[in-house]
């Protein structure tokens, strides 16, 4: 039964809370092996966590008590695993090779996800190499990619990662309602020579079709009409409305893929215009590799798993509310925001799919910054703050083709075990006698130069960042989340949350019209529109 498990996964919590991680390796002497597994051209590292032998196995004994083998078996087999939208959740069908045979509450859809492939691909190549083109028959130099949250991180993260210095057709990105985002993003291109891709799953998200309006306006001010169409492409699950829109071409995703899963589909054709075909194929296969592993690999080997427990471990049993994501690679500069869409408007939640309360604490504060940068900004807090905060730190033996990354992988080894071991006050104490320091002065500082040490930290290793890892990098983020939902039983695949606020919006640019705040605001919101519309 689930709350036995979760009573025993505490009560291990709260004797490992007496212990130090550290220790852990002397107690348990095959501690490494348990921890560290082999995934998808990954390297899993669960041994710096705060669970003892036996908190990893209430965690797993949790996991199985809520079932995760026979609801991942339910959101491969394309069941209305997103109860309150009554839809399959197929991101995995996305990227399965050509040939896989996936149902969505028993429709086949692998034979359009692989039409839609080839049409992204034939597109692509089109473009590329200058057969299709603009409207005064000029080759697409920039590709302007429009759309906002899931539309827009996941293609953004890509080309960020994959990007060759020198593109062949460039890419830029606007996401933002501020005008500046979309002024910036159109510095310097020419009308003639870009493309504008509208990515949006609704195509009602107000940003995206301000956005697409705007450009639509800047096309429109220095193309012939007549060919204004060739500029505009939408990716949506609503087609119809891109059409009516003025795109000249769609390409269409369905309702079981979650916007912020939706980065394997059309949503990326713009990545898949400025870096080619292969490297997109090879970052689905990658994926897939993930998703094989997520369905095969027992539970105690299982890297998605391993990763939610430990998460579970921290959040619920440790009672930690946050966790920050350190990529070691530049090119990976984006995973933090990705990761906070991805986790938090997945499992941002606290009722169960039956609509009765959690009752407990469900997905923590996910933020982030590359390393090395992060360190000479909050890792402060992380050493030597009041709030144990977990750390992913995803490492890249070698970030790029021609430099060893050693630098950058030495100080991310570094700040692991710097988080695990700390400095005690007796170390401190010498230290500061050997540089020199009087007994007093070395008395009065002894407490700040002292790190607690027993922070726990999971690191993800990869040799090369290339399209297959970065694809299976991604994937186990995605089935980690998936399993902490299934373990709160929480609906991971909607998001009403972001509901109210669009439709306050619309209320209050009504009174920005009007000049003059409606009688029912609150006062504190009515006095900042008047400052506003003054
Ligand atoms: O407002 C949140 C959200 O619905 C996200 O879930 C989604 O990724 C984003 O807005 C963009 O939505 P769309 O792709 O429909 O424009």
């Amino acid at each position: 039964m689930p709350h036995v498990a979760w009573t025993e996964l505490e009560a291990a919590a709260r004797r490992d809370a007496l212990s130090r991680i550290q220790d852990q390796f002397t107690a348990d002497p095959d501690r490494l092996s348990r921890m560290t597994l082999d995934a998808a051209g990954l390297h899993l590292d669960l041994s710096k966590q705060s669970w003892s032998r036996a908190g990893f196995e209430a965690a797993l004994a949790l996991a199985r008590a809520c079932d995760v083998e026979g609801r991942r078996a339910a959101l491969f087999a394309g069941e209305a695993v997103n109860l309150t939208e009554g839809r399959a959740v197929l991101h995995p069908a996305l990227r399965a090779p050509d040939g896989a045979q996936f149902r969505a509450l028993g429709e086949p859809v692998s034979a359009e996800v692989e039409a839609v492939r080839a049409e992204m691909k034939a597109y692509a190549q089109a473009l590329r190499y200058g057969n299709e083109t603009g409207a005064t028959g000029r080759r697409f130099e920039t590709v302007l990619h429009i759309g906002i949250g899931g539309s827009d991180l996941g293609p953004r993260l890509i080309w960020d990662a994959l990007r060759p210095l020198d593109p062949d057709v460039d890419l830029r990105f606007v996401a933002n309602i501020d005008p500046r985002d979309m002024a910036e993003a159109l510095a310097g291109l020419d009308p003639e020579t870009t493309l504008a891709i509208v990515v949006s799953k609704s195509f009602t998200t107000q940003e995206t079709l301000l956005n697409a309006q705007a450009a639509k306006a800047w096309l429109a001010d220095a193309l012939p009409a007549e060919g204004l169409a060739k500029h505009f492409i939408g990716v949506t699950a609503a087609p119809e409305k891109a059409q009516a829109f003025g795109c000249g071409r769609t390409f269409a995703f369905r309702d079981w893929v979650g916007g912020r899963y939706s980065l394997w589909s059309a949503v990326s054709l713009s990545c898949v215009i400025a870096l080619g075909w292969e490297p997109f194929q090879a970052f689905l296969d990658g994926a897939a590799d993930m998703d094989r592993h997520f369905l095969e690999a027992p539970l105690e080997k299982n890297a998605p798993v391993l990763l939610a427990l430990a998460e579970i471990y921290n959040v619920d049993g440790l009672l930690r509310g946050a966790r920050s994501v350190a990529p070691y690679a530049h090119a990976l500069r984006r995973l933090p925001a990705f990761l906070q869409q991805l986790e938090m408007e997945s499992n941002g939640k606290q009722v169960r799919q039956d609509g009765s309360p959690v009752g407990r604490q469900t997905c923590p504060v996910v933020f982030g910054e590359p390393g090395a940068n992060g360190q000479h900004a909050f890792f402060q807090q992380l050493h030597q703050g009041s709030q144990v905060v977990p750390v992913d730190f995803i490492i890249v033996g070698r970030t790029c083709d021609k430099t060893p990354s050693t630098y950058l992988w030495a100080n991310a080894l570094a700040q692991a075990q710097a988080l695990m071991v700390g400095k005690n006050e007796a170390q401190a104490h010498a230290e500061l006698m050997a540089s020199g320091a009087s007994e007093a002065e070395a008395g009065r500082l002894v407490p700040h130069k002292t790190f607690s040490g027993d922070r726990p930290s999971t690191t993800v290793l990869m040799k090369r960042l290339t399209p297959q890892t970065l694809g299976a990098l991604i994937a186990l983020y995605e089935h980690k989340t998936f399993v902490e939902g299934v373990i709160w039983d929480i609906n991971s695949f909607d998001q009403w949350g972001v509901e109210l606020g669009k439709v306050l919006a619309k209320a209050l640019l009504k009174d920005a019209a009007k000049g003059e705040p409606s009688p029912e605001l609150d006062p504190s919101t009515a006095d900042l529109l008047r400052r506003l519309t003054a």
